[in-house]
C-alpha cells in the first residue's frame, strides 16, 4: 500500500513582530484582555510587499532543504490559502516558478483554517492514486490584509506566517504501523457561513473584503466539532487517544486547544502550543507549530501525530500522520 511519508517541514514568518502591547498604543485593547481570551502575546505581520508567496517560497525552500531534496524532484504543490496574491492564477504556480520546478501540477486549496488538513488529504489523495509521488503542501496567510484594524474584536487575534511539509510516495505495509498520512476526515457547514466571513470578494463587490467573525458562535463550534473529527479519525485508523504522542492544533486560541486535548485526555505538555507567539495564521498555524516542534526535538521520527483545524466555511478536518 502507498504511503504519503513526509520527509522534511520548513517554515517562515515575517520579520515585523507586532505585540499586544503595540496594539494597545493604537486601539481600545489591552495584553490582559488578549492574553486572558486567546492566550495571543504577538503576531508576526508582512511587510508592504511581502506576499503570501514571498512566505510561502521561503517555507517552501526550507522545507526542500530539511527533506533533503530539490524543486526538482517535485511533481506536485498543493498551497492551503484564503489570502492570495491574486483572484487567479493560484498562488502555487508563483511558488512553482520561483522554485524553479518546471513539471507536475501546482494549485491552491481554499478551506481558510483547515486549508492546511485538506491539502494535507488532497496531496495524500493523488499520491495514493499514482497522479503524484512527491508533493510539497503549503499553508500561507497574509491575514493582516483583510483585517478590519477598526474592529478590535477580531484585528488582535491573526498573524502572518507560513509552513511546508514536503511528502513523498513509499510502498507501506498498511499497518497502522506505517510512516505517513494513516487516515483523514474532512467536512463542511456552509450553513454556518455567517459567523464567519469576508465581506467581499471579485464576483460578489469587486472588492477584496475585509473578515467578519462571530467569535462566540464560532467558539461553540469549534469545541463540538473538533472532539467529533478527532474521534472520527483515530477511529477510521484504529486507533485510541491513548496511542497518541502528539496534538498539533490548528492555533486559532488556547481555550480551544486546551478543550481538545482535555476531550483527548492528553495532558498539556502532549500538545503542541503556538498560539501564544504566531496568533492565528489560519491554513499556516498547523506547519508552523509542527516546523517548532520538529526543529526543537520534540516530534521524533515514528510519533504519532493528530492535526485538526476548524475555520470559516464552516469547514473542519483531522489528519493522523505518522512522523
Ligand atoms: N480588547 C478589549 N476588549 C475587547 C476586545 C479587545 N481586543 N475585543 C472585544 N472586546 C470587548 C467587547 O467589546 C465586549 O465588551 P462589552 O462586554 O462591553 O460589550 C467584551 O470584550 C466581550 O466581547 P466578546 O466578543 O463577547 O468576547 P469573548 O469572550 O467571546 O471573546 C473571542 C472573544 C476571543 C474572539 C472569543 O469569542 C473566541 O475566541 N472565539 C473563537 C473565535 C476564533 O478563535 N476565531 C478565529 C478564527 S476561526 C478559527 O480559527 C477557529
Amino acid at each position: 500500500m502507498i504511503r504519503s511519508v513526509v520527509q522534511g517541514c520548513g517554515a517562515y514568518l515575517p520579520e515585523r513582530v507586532v505585540t499586544n502591547a503595540d496594539l494597545a498604543r493604537k486601539m481600545d485593547t489591552s495584553d490582559e484582555w488578549i492574553q486572558q481570551r486567546t492566550g495571543i502575546r504577538q503576531r508576526h505581520i508582512a511587510a508592504d510587499g511581502e506576499f503570501t508567496s514571498h512566505l510561502a517560497l521561503k517555507a517552501s525552500q526550507r522545507a526542500l532543504a530539511h527533506a533533503g531534496l530539490n524543486a526538482s524532484d517535485l511533481d506536485l504543490i498543493v498551497l492551503a490559502t484564503a489570502t492570495p496574491d491574486e483572484t487567479f492564477p493560484a498562488t502555487a504556480t508563483r511558488v512553482q516558478a520561483e522554485l524553479g520546478m518546471t513539471r507536475g501540477a501546482a494549485f491552491d486549496v481554499q478551506a481558510v483554517c483547515a486549508g492546511f488538513v485538506y491539502g494535507l488529504s488532497v496531496a495524500d489523495s493523488l499520491i495514493k492514486n499514482g497522479l503524484a509521488s512527491t508533493a510539497l503542501v503549503i499553508g500561507a496567510e497574509t491575514f493582516s490584509r483583510i483585517l478590519d484594524w477598526d474592529d478590535r474584536g477580531t484585528c488582535v487575534l491573526f498573524g502572518d506566517g507560513a509552513g511546508a511539509v514536503v511528502l513523498r510516495a513509499e510502498e507501506g505495509t498498511g499497518s497502522s504501523a506505517d510512516r505517513g498520512v494513516l487516515a483523514n476526515a474532512l467536512h463542511s457547514d456552509g450553513r454556518q457561513h455567517d459567523i464567519l466571513y469576508v465581506d467581499g470578494g471579485p464576483s460578489s463587490t469587486g472588492t477584496t473584503g475585509l473578515l467578519r467573525m462571530e467569535g462566540k458562535e464560532v467558539f461553540k463550534h469549534a469545541v463540538v466539532n473538533m472532539a467529533a473529527v478527532v474521534g472520527e479519525v483515530l477511529a477510521k485508523a484504529g486507533f485510541e487517544a491513548k496511542d497518541l504522542d502528539w496534538l498539533v492544533p490548528h492555533q486559532a486560541n488556547k481555550r480551544i486547544i486546551d478543550g481538545t486535548g482535555r476531550k483527548l485526555g492528553l495532558p498539556p505538555e502532549r500538545v503542541v502550543v503556538t498560539v501564544d507567539r504566531h496568533a492565528n495564521t489560519s491554513a499556516a498555524s498547523i506547519p508552523l507549530a509542527l516546523d517548532v516542534a520538529v526543529k526543537d526535538g520534540r516530534i521524533k521520527k515514528g510519533d504519532l501525530l493528530l492535526l485538526e483545524g476548524i475555520g470559516g466555511g464552516l469547514a473542519w478536518g483531522a489528519s493522523l500522520v505518522r512522523w
